[in-house]
């Protein structure tokens, strides 16, 4: 039987599912089911961003009107947390975080906003930060005792960086590309004038309990040296400094850098391995619903502790049914909207959805699946705490298994077995 995943096709699937029940077993060797069969129920998005009516707390026979006060427009963005599909049971923790419900810094030049585990308590591997820069502001000189990894969304920006080996780095990224600083590596950031708007950016730190408050600045720190040690560090006079700020600036307007700017010459030359990359021009792989590009230590050296999975999800079609074995995944969405349901064993299975600008997380081992649930291209981010991206691909380990040990499992024809790729679909398309 054939159920395509849309709310208005639900009533002719049950039909059809009336229509032409299962034939009783002809064989007397077939082997007697054990427990009664999944319901047919095809737990279809109930809605999506498009909807005009306003969302109710009804699920098939299930659930009731809302007549108390209702928040529409977070019952718009939530079909699956207001009438949940039936396969969802128990508890899994809260795996969304909007980053408009952050606290936003507002500085002269830009702003910051965060997510970590003080909003978000099952992210413990991994935080987020979402910043904005002003054509010509920096994110002041500083370091922090996480490892940060970056995707640029708008606009470019010029890091600086020097190594403990007195090794230094400079260099301009755009729009899908990378940046990683290493734990306690001193950096800047600053939007060039490529872009009108100036830039806008994703951190990611390797610490779910990472706060972009409790960096290490060169203001705060400076202001907080007696002035008589900051003149005989540098062997000058107290009047030298008569100017320094006497707190942190932290992201402050300036001219934006030349186009050709350049890193003093350094006597112990640069950085052995560059601390950007450019994701952009990497080639993303096509596949049936949509694309995906890994970027891991791989390809980018540097960047140990993090690794990325960007994804395209054409309308209809979903990233696949897979786990990722010992990595916890920091969603960050894009673009368009989905849905994830998180299996966490035991019967427990939560479903989610997600707009641009959300923050996912999906603890190592769950098993899940991002469905395109809206009309747009979905655009999302996978990013894990590891130097090598991994998954595991459900119709690739069925596929890969004795085909009488899958059919014993899940009573599928011998043909659907015969069709399950060996290769990762990691995308599949819409049906
Ligand atoms: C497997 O499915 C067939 C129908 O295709 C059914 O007759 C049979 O009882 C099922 N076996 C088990 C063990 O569920
Ligand atoms: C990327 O794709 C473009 C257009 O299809 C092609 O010209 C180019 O050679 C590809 N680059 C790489 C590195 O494969
Ligand atoms: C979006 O797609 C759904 C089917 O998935 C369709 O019913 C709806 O009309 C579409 N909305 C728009 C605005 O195209």
């Amino acid at each position: 039987m054939v159920c395509l995943p849309a709310a208005y096709l639900v009533l002719a699937c049950v039909a059809s599912a009336l229509a032409a029940p299962a034939s009783p077993s002809v064989s007397s060797a077939e082997p007697e089911a054990t427990l009664p069969y999944a319901s047919d129920d095809p737990n279809a998005p109930l809605w999506n961003e498009d909807t005009t009516s306003t969302p109710e707390a009804i699920r098939g026979s299930l659930g009731a009107t809302v007549i108390g006060p209702q928040n529409v427009p977070i019952d718009q963005q939530n079909p699956d947390i207001l009438a949940p599909p039936s396969t969802d049971a128990g508890t899994i923790g809260q795996a969304k975080w909007p980053m408009g419900l952050s606290h936003n810094r507002l500085q002269t030049g830009g702003w910051a906003r965060q997510q970590n585990e003080a909003v978000l308590p099952m992210a413990t591997e991994m935080a987020g930060v979402n910043m904005r820069l002003d054509v010509g502001a920096i994110r002041e000189l500083h370091w922090h005792k996480t490892d940060e990894w970056a995707y640029i969304l708008k606009g470019s920006v010029q890091v600086s960086a020097v190594n403990p080996d007195g090794q230094n780095y400079l260099a301009t990224v755009s729009a899908g590309d990378l940046w990683y600083f290493p734990a306690g590596i001193p950096h800047s950031l600053q939007a060039t004038a490529d872009d009108p708007d100036g830039c806008e950016f994703l951190l990611v730190f390797d610490d779910g309990a990472f706060s972009e408050d409790a960096t290490f600045l060169l203001t705060d720190w400076l202001a907080h040296v007696p002035k008589e040690v900051i003149a005989k560090n540098f062997q000058t006079d107290i009047s030298a400094f008569d100017h320094i700020p006497a707190e942190e600036l932290y992201i402050f307007p300036s001219a934006p850098p030349p186009d050709d700017a350049q890193a003093p010459s350094s006597p112990y030359g640069t950085v052995p391995q560059p601390y950007t990359f450019k994701m952009s021009q990497v080639n993303a792989t096509q596949l049936a619903g949509g694309t995906v590009k890994v970027v891991d230590s791989t390809t980018f050296p540097v960047s140990v502790n993090t690794a990325v999975a960007e994804v395209t999800v054409e309308p209809g079609a979903m990233r696949e049914l897979h786990w990722h074995p010992t990595q916890d995944e920091w969603d960050y969405f894009i673009g368009g909207t989905a849905r994830i349901t998180l299996f966490g064993s035991t019967g427990n299975a939560r479903t989610f959805d997600y707009q641009g600008g959300d923050v996912g997380y999906i603890p190592a081992s769950y098993g899940h699946y991002v469905e395109n649930t809206g009309n747009t291209t979905l655009h999302f981010l996978e990013i894990f705490k590891t130097d090598r991206y991994q998954d595991i691909s459900l119709s690739q380990w069925l596929a890969l298994t004795p085909p009488a040990l899958v059919k014993a499992h899940l009573n599928i024809s011998d043909e659907l077995i015969a069709s399950l790729s060996k290769t990762k679909p990691i995308v599949v398309g819409p049906r």
